[in-house]
């Protein structure tokens, strides 16, 4: 499938966007070995978070989905998992695997995890090496790719962890793998990073102590089911706030978004180059902050995004790469090389997408700089990355002329509905099989 985006009237809307992929993950997760039951509305039905859920079901939790975003698990406690009968296919989710990994290390059966071309190529040696040290066995491709074998039966101890990259997925594994090992697990990032891990844990009663950059666990805490409110995704939200901030006059609402503050750098950022975001309604649901957020069009301007931030706005620099493109000036991103080993190389798939589109990008091996200009028609590639595919598709709606997003499929992993949602607002999105129409 493809996109077809024509230059499109973004206008005045109040909409909503779909749940937070991380936290929907993480509900799953910890729903699923907590004892009693978890509730979980306002869950993500993509399909990363759905193939978490076939996992999890595998290991023999008992998952009813009442609907898309209503989800009621029977958690089996601590130990309860049971071995599957076959590989664990996690498809695109990078999270999946990584967490899941720390999960796994630490119980009494073996395990298998599988993905699919992407996730194949991504790195987990960053989980294998502290799973590791805390007494794991997991085996990968020679390259540190999956699949992964995960030994069953082996006893965890704790470890103090250094984490060399700021990632919430490899500190989530570790604390997961914590709770299971002999006495207090430690982590420390050197950047922050998303902390909904740390947060669930506390509602399902777990204690996680937080000193600095250093997070810790005390092995062996029991988890207890609780009722799991998912925020909307302020990833998913953020190709809409661009779209606004981008149209002509638009005034758009956006409601109950999370806005955690290890989420939020791509709201610091749109702002410090113009953009017009307001938090309305800042409220807590359950250990989760949201807000509604306002966006009303604004002339933005390049500038240097500051490092510190990119931790906080991890996946929304395919999305800030349009934000540059459509602005005034040079946008100057340093700090960003994890964003090649996500999904696709995110440097490399937008600097392609927006030369195509007529703009100059300077790439180096850990950022980019991005010359604001007139972004013009074409036909761009997504890499089979959901975000890119988005990032490119908010691009269409301010081009010259019609912009056409090759390979867009894998947008149901993190935004399902995503096109009606534009529509929502006003921009002109088809989805086309054959390019050519
Ligand atoms: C995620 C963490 C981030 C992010 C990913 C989701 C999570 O990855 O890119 O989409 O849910 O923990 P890293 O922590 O590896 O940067």
């Amino acid at each position: 499938m493809h996109f077809k985006v024509s230059p499109s009237k973004v206008d005045d809307a109040n909409i909503t966007v779909p749940g937070d992929k991380s936290v929907s993950h993480r509900a799953l997760m910890l729903g699923s070995i907590a004892e009693g039951r978890t509730a979980v509305s306002g869950f993500l039905a993509g399909e990363d978070c759905l193939a978490t859920m076939a996992a999890m079901r595998q290991l023999g939790v008992d998952i009813q989905q009442a609907s898309a975003t209503e989800v009621s698990i029977e958690g089996v406690g601590l130990r309860g998992l049971r071995q599957a009968d076959g590989p664990l296919d996690l498809g695109n989710s990078g999270t999946a695997m990584r967490l899941m990994a720390g999960l796994l290390a630490a119980q009494h059966f073996d395990s298998t995890l599988v993905g699919d071309e992407s996730l194949t190529s991504r790195p987990m040696e960053r989980v294998i090496k502290p799973l590791t040290q805390m007494g794991a066995a997991i085996d990968s491709d020679c390259d540190g790719t999956p699949p992964l074998q995960i030994a069953g039966g082996l006893r965890l101890h704790r470890i103090d962890y250094e984490m060399p990259v700021a990632s919430a997925q490899v500190k989530s594994a570790v604390l997961l793998a914590g709770l299971y090992a002999d006495g207090v697990t430690s982590v420390t990032e050197p950047n922050v990073t998303r902390d909904h891990t740390e947060r669930m844990l506390r509602s399902m009663g777990a204690e996680v102590m937080v000193d600095g950059n250093r997070i810790s666990i005390n092995g062996g805490q029991h988890l207890r089911g609780c009722h799991v409110q998912v925020p909307a995704d302020l990833s998913s939200a953020s190709f809409v706030i661009l779209a606004a901030l981008l149209a002509d006059n638009a005034d758009i609402l956006i409601t109950n978004v999370g806005v955690n503050p290890t989420r939020t750098g791509v709201i610091d950022i749109l702002q410090s180059m113009g953009g017009d975001i307001c938090l309305e309604n800042a409220r807590l649901l359950g250990e989760e902050p949201v807000a509604d957020i306002r966006i009303r069009s604004s002339k933005l301007l390049g500038g240097a995004v500051a490092p510190e931030l990119v931790s906080l706005a991890i996946d929304e620099f395919p999305v800030l790469f349009v934000a540059a493109a459509a602005a005034t000036g040079k946008t100057v991103f340093s700090g960003i090389g994890e964003l090649r080993v996500k999904e696709s190389d995110r440097i490399a798939a937008m600097a392609d997408g927006m030369r195509k589109l007529g703009i100059r990008v300077d790439e180096s091996p850990d950022g980019a700089v991005v010359h604001g200009g007139r972004v013009e028609g074409g036909a761009v590639d997504s890499f089979g990355d959901h975000r890119v595919a988005m990032s490119l598709a908010v691009a269409g709606t301010v081009a010259v002329g019609d912009v056409v997003v090759r390979n867009v499929d894998a947008v149901d992993t993190s935004f399902p509905g995503f096109t009606s949602c534009m529509a929502s607002i006003g921009a002109y999105i088809q989805v086309v099989e054959d390019v050519s129409e």
